[in-house]
């Protein structure tokens, strides 16, 4: 089958593998720094959903958090490092304001995260940490919407083509470095249960 048919029709979550794949293919491709920004957005959407879905088990929740956290750090501390940086040092006042309330959102959405992984999280799971988790992906959805609503478009058309292909090479290093030695995989380091996920790659991500 066709790759993009592929894609279509899947309805598993990306694995951190597939993921880490895909950012050595976007560099390769120069893949255009908005879409890519997007595209990460939508992998932590695959997990938001569940988080949010009330008839999801508890243990697709547990599992689901934690592939999150990993993401999260990955595009959030990126973006901010990249992005917000450049954007709070705009000319333009709209610019700055937009990286300023970016960066704020993201401190607060770290912060919920600095919690549940001290509520315990992964070895228990009980209705408080499912109310935080719902209230962290309520918080990241609307997060990442006015992204790609507001910021997006404000940023490309205060940056040139050359600062937002060296904003993308940037954005993509760092990203692999997050994913491969981010505080989460500091955290759980071993504790990924890759037997939840149809694709069995995703330990090699902990080598
Ligand atoms: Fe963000
Ligand atoms: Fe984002």
């Amino acid at each position: 089958m066709a790759n993009f048919l592929k894609e279509m029709v899947r309805t598993e979550p990306h694995t951190l593998e597939e993921i880490k794949v895909s950012l050595d293919k976007d560099m390769a491709d120069h893949k255009q720094f908005v879409p890519l920004l997007r595209e990460h957005h939508n992998y932590l959407e695959e997990s938001i959903s569940v988080l949010m879905d009330n008839e999801t088990t508890d243990f697709q929740k547990q599992e689901h958090l934690e592939r999150f956290f990993h993401i999260l750090e990955m595009h959030g501390k990126a973006e901010q490092e990249v992005l917000y940086n450049h954007l709070k040092a705009n000319d333009a006042r709209e610019v700055r304001l937009e990286g300023f309330g970016g960066q704020d959102e993201h401190d607060i959405a770290f912060q919920l995260e600095a919690e549940l992984v001290k509520m315990g999280y992964k070895t228990e799971w009980n209705e408080e940490i499912e109310a935080k988790a719902k209230v962290l992906a309520g918080l990241v959805k609307k997060h990442i919407k006015e992204e790609e609503d507001v910021m997006f478009p404000i940023a490309t058309s205060h940056m040139t083509e050359e600062e937002l292909e060296d904003m993308r090479d940037s954005y993509i290093q760092k990203c692999t470095g997050y994913l491969i030695n981010s505080r989460a995989e500091e955290i759980y380091s071993g504790t990924w249960n890759k037997d939840n996920f149809s694709d069995k790659s995703t330990d090699t991500i902990h080598h």
